[in-house]
């Protein structure tokens, strides 16, 4: 059997012309099996589409982790570094991962609690939710009432150390059943978004690119971005923002010298924009919340001075001012009919291109809803491109 491809269902709040080229279902082809050459025109379709489906599929940890390493065959440790980084209690991921403990490259993610599962006795899951992370919470009448927020938007990347996996390979392998919930913003905006409960919600960093007015892809193209040592210690003590998108500004975060050992030489200062080789297409790819400084290119010669913003370069240190501009970039992308849902069946298997999109958890539910999934990516064996002098020339 040849395999196809479809487009994805999207909700009936999202603009499909934004969504032409994000996001497919696969059909005609075991992800677990691949032959190479099926792996070949897999892997490009990832870089096409960035989210890929395959629906009723039985795969072991051991085939999820096959199927995960052929992205970066030279990778072999997790995202975050086999989790030794996140054994640190302090970090804010420490609660929501769980090693299979014979494929231990593959977390069991979830809520509720497990038994008997996959080699460990028992699994105590917990679905991140806002309240603990956001500044400010949906009250609880409001939560009867159906409504949620994003948790926290991202790229999955340990953003210190190690370099950010190309692909996530995420498997549902229990999913709760309940009502629909409706997503609320709460940024000053009356913008809302009704999803399944407990979806992973999908933006493209292309359509974050594309949607910028001139000035903002400029800033873009010539921007990089410093993130803080040990990112999700630093910003454990500090609140996000309702959107979670982002970290408000209070001063929260951890003193530098506070933090675990750091080095500077393992540090990331990543591009604003990450090159998509197959493509050619820039993606605005920033974890908003582990931002610190940004560093900005002068324009290069012969671009029009009119209107640009920092035309002589800079390099902000002032981390409101560097988390303002983000939000400012990143914001238009999370709109209601940007985002997409994906509205999970038990054995669907998505597979997304962790350096092309951001992702985030949504919705809030107790801990009698069994939600369980192996999630498994690799730290990277390179850091990701950025623009070439060509797109710089262009957007510039
Ligand atoms: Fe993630």
């Amino acid at each position: 059997m040849a395999i196809e491809t479809f487009p994805i269902p999207l909700p009936p709040a999202a603009d499909a012309s934004k969504f032409k080229d994000f996001g497919r279902e696969v059909r005609g082809v075991h992800p677990g099996r691949l032959t190479d050459k099926e792996f070949k025109e897999i892997e490009r379709l990832l870089y096409e589409h960035d989210v890929l489906l395959f629906r009723n599929i039985d795969l072991s940890p051991e085939e999820q982790y096959k199927l995960t390493k052929a992205f970066d065959p030279e990778s072999d440790t997790y995202g975050h570094g086999n989790n030794k980084t996140e054994k640190n209690s302090k970090s804010i991921l420490h609660p929501d991962l769980k090693t299979i403990p014979r494929v231990p490259q593959v977390q069991l993610i979830g809520n509720g609690t497990v038994y008997d599962y996959e080699g460990l006795a028992e699994a105590k899951l917990r679905h991140p939710q806002h309240p603990g992370f956001h500044k400010t919470e949906i009250s609880p009448e409001d939560a009867a009432k159906g409504y949620t927020r994003f948790y926290r938007w991202h790229i999955d990347a340990a953003l210190y150390n190690f370099s950010p996996p190309k692909v996530t390979t995420l498997y549902a392998v229990k999913v709760p059943r309940g009502e629909r919930q409706i997503v609320r913003y709460d940024d000053g905006t009356s913008d809302e978004l009704e999803v399944p409960l407990g979806t992973t919600a999908f933006v493209s960093g292309v359509t974050m690119f594309e949607i910028l007015p001139p000035e903002l892809k400029s800033l873009a193209v010539r921007s990089k971005v410093r993130y803080a040592p040990h990112p999700y210690v630093w910003m454990a003590p500090a609140r996000a923002l309702s959107t979670g998108l982002g970290i408000v500004s209070d001063g929260l975060e951890m003193p530098l010298n506070a933090l675990p050992e750091w080095e500077e030489s393992k540090i990331k200062t990543f591009p604003v924009c990450w090159l998509n080789s197959v493509t050619d297409k820039l993606h605005f790819q920033v974890h908003p919340c582990g931002v610190q400084e940004l560093f900005v290119d002068p324009l290069p010669e012969g671009a029009s001075r009119d209107g640009a913003l920092y035309p002589d370069g800079a390099h902000i240190t002032d981390l409101k001012e560097v988390r303002d501009i983000f939000y400012k970039m990143q914001r238009p992308a999370i709109d209601p009919k940007l985002v997409y849902p994906h509205d999970w069946s038990e054995k669907d298997l998505v597979l997304f291109h962790n350096r092309g999109v951001l992702h985030t958890v949504v919705g809030t539910f107790s801990a009698d809803r069994i939600r369980a999934f192996h999630q498994c990516n690799l730290a990277a064996s390179s850091d990701p491109l950025g623009p070439t002098p060509e797109h710089v020339k262009r957007f510039a």
